[in-house]
């Protein structure tokens, strides 16, 4: 009747994989506790960084949605408690709303009493995100696998993830101001250039490969997006003196974390991680979350509280 969740933040995109990939980072997640009840849905308790942020209104609000959306596919006509503790910064790019939503759809499916199963997870929490932030799944997937994630289809819930993940490490930096998702896709070209489409697909195919086979020199020069991040750096301040901090201070490479403004980083290891995450704090001065992690090989998961 009742289950806690913990549901890790994500960094979508990775780089060159656009919509595509997504990467989970691992110790900096939400705990979502969803009560399976007769009572209208509610939301009865918020708490910890952004708890204020989160919708009060059932209805609007992506966890709801989604643990809803998983009851009626299990047939189940009851409703949901929900509450928060937080961590993911909301509208950061950090996929707080996908961790919400999975939270939500295997909360959910926890408390029916049900085995998991991770592509009825996905399709329940897809109906939460697409009421926040469009139907896409390069953050509800990596949530939901843990490592680096790959979509290969979104209207068939077709991901996977790779089966291993290297040992390196994850900074993660949100400067003190939002973004909203709609504005940084709204900069975008809906058209590319044939040599860029190559491009980019070299560089995401080659940065799979880097980490498939632990090749961080690989990573180092597959780390390169070519296509949103020109377009979206001139919408964050200091996006560029952050990156070339990161790579100063050792990291293998960086860009934006989904649609930003939070930048990420992947280092070889923790000591160099930490300095990352020092030069990047150093550049923005005013941040709202500094935060480091080994790449998780687990995603969302069943915890007591
Ligand atoms: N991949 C999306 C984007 C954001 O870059 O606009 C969701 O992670």
């Amino acid at each position: 009747m009742k289950a806690s969740v913990f549901v890790p933040a994500t960094i979508g995109n990775v780089g060159p994989g656009f919509d595509c990939f997504g990467l989970c980072v691992g110790s900096l997640g939400d705990i979502i506790t969803i009560e399976l009840t007769k009572s209208p849905s509610e939301i009865v308790a918020s708490e910890g960084f952004d708890a204020a942020a989160v919708p009060k209104d059932p209805q609007r609000n992506c966890t709801v949605i989604a643990a809803l959306s998983m009851l009626k596919m299990l047939g189940d006509r009851r409703n949901v408690r929900v509450s928060y503790k937080k961590q993911i910064p909301v509208s950061g790019g950090l996929g707080s709303s996908a961790a919400a939503s999975v939270g939500g759809a295997l909360g959910a499916l926890l408390a029916a009493g049900k085995p998991i199963d991770r592509r009825l997870v996905a399709l329940a929490a897809l109906d939460g995100e697409e009421s926040v932030a469009g139907r896409h799944l390069d953050n509800i997937a990596p949530c939901i696998t843990g490592g680096l994630s790959i979509v290969r289809d979104t209207h068939s819930t077709d991901f996977s993830a790779l089966a291993s993940t290297p040992d390196w490490w994850i900074t993660v930096v949100t400067p003190a101001y939002r973004l909203d998702t709609k504005i940084a896709r709204s900069v975008l070209p809906l058209e590319v250039k044939r040599e860029l489409m190559v491009a980019q697909m070299a560089h995401a195919s080659s940065l799979v490969l880097a980490f498939a086979n632990n090749d961080p020199a690989l990573a180092s020069r597959a780390l390169n997006d070519l296509y949103a991040e020109p377009h979206r750096s001139p919408l964050l301040p200091k996006f560029v003196e952050a990156k070339a901090a990161a790579i100063k201070a050792g990291a293998l490479g960086a860009s934006i974390s989904g649609a930003g403004p939070t930048i990420f980083a992947i280092s070889e290891t923790e000591k160099i991680a930490i300095n990352v995450r020092e030069n990047i704090c150093k550049i923005y001065g005013n941040t709202s979350l500094a935060h480091t992690s080994k790449i998780p090989r687990e995603g969302a998961r069943q915890v007591a509280i």
